[in-house]
């Protein structure tokens, strides 16, 4: 199969030496990469900055801001079978960028933030060709935002994931995830590293990716 993964963080420029961006390492990203290229999958990376070096074997494209991701995504999901989105894309992004440094004068300062474009919001609902896997980094109540997120952003599955502990989720070694449905089944990956987390996760995407697939009649690639 093609998988299409998006790992780490975007950075959303307030001046030209000052931005707005979260802790996302991009190992998750880069481990669900590694581990699809491992089982023999075709993989393009799309990467936000982290300090990762990218998998060999992966088509690679480096971006910055959430315009781009947006734009790269866009570009390449119809040439995939598995969209996994697991950029941490910043939900707002300043309104003006100004082109010179922002001077200190002492005063208060306040930045006007609109909301950046949802990229799993803004692709196809319907006859997609493709399946389409968000992540849900949450702090509480993971369970019900994971199932929100599902049905709001169409995804047809959701991996949730609590960050509010140090030992998981952002910038750790390690996770625990659960993986919500469409068809109403979840499964949950017990702690494990990220690369051991990464090679289930591909197991169980590959497996409802070939039973949606076979119920619409996809034709799906196969490398081996
Ligand atoms: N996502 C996206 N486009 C954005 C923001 C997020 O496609 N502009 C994707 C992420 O890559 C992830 C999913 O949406 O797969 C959920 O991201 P998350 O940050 O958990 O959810 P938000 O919709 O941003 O909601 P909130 O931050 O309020 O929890």
């Amino acid at each position: 199969m093609r998988f299409l993964v998006t790992a780490g963080p975007t950075r959303e420029p307030i001046d030209p030496i000052r931005y707005i961006s979260n802790r996302s390492s991009g190992k998750m990203g880069y481990a669900i990469a590694e581990a699809a290229l491992a089982a023999g999958h075709d993989v393009t990376l799309i990467s936000g900055p982290v300090n990762l070096h990218p998998p060999r074997g992966a088509q690679f494209v480096q971006i910055l801001t959430s315009d781009e991701m947006f734009e790269t995504v866009h570009r390449h999901v119809h040439e995939c079978d598995v969209l996994v989105m697991c950029a941490a894309v910043a939900d707002y992004k300043p309104q003006t960028v100004s082109p010179t440094k922002i001077k200190k004068d002492n005063e208060h300062l306040a930045l006007d933030l609109v909301p950046t474009r949802d990229i799993l919001t803004s692709l196809p609902p319907k006859n997609r060709q493709f399946l389409v896997v968000g992540f849900a980094a949450d702090t509480n109540d993971i369970e019900e935002n994971a199932q929100k997120k599902l049905r709001a952003k169409n995804c047809d599955v959701i991996v949730a994931n609590d960050v509010s502990s140090a030992t998981s989720g952002m910038e750790s070694d390690e996770n625990e995830v659960t993986l919500f449905f469409r068809t109403g089944e979840s499964e949950k990956i017990s702690r494990a590293p990220k690369k051991i987390i990464a090679r289930d996760l591909e197991k169980k995407l590959v497996k409802f990716a070939r039973k949606m697939f076979d119920k619409k009649n996809v034709t799906i690639t196969e490398r081996n």
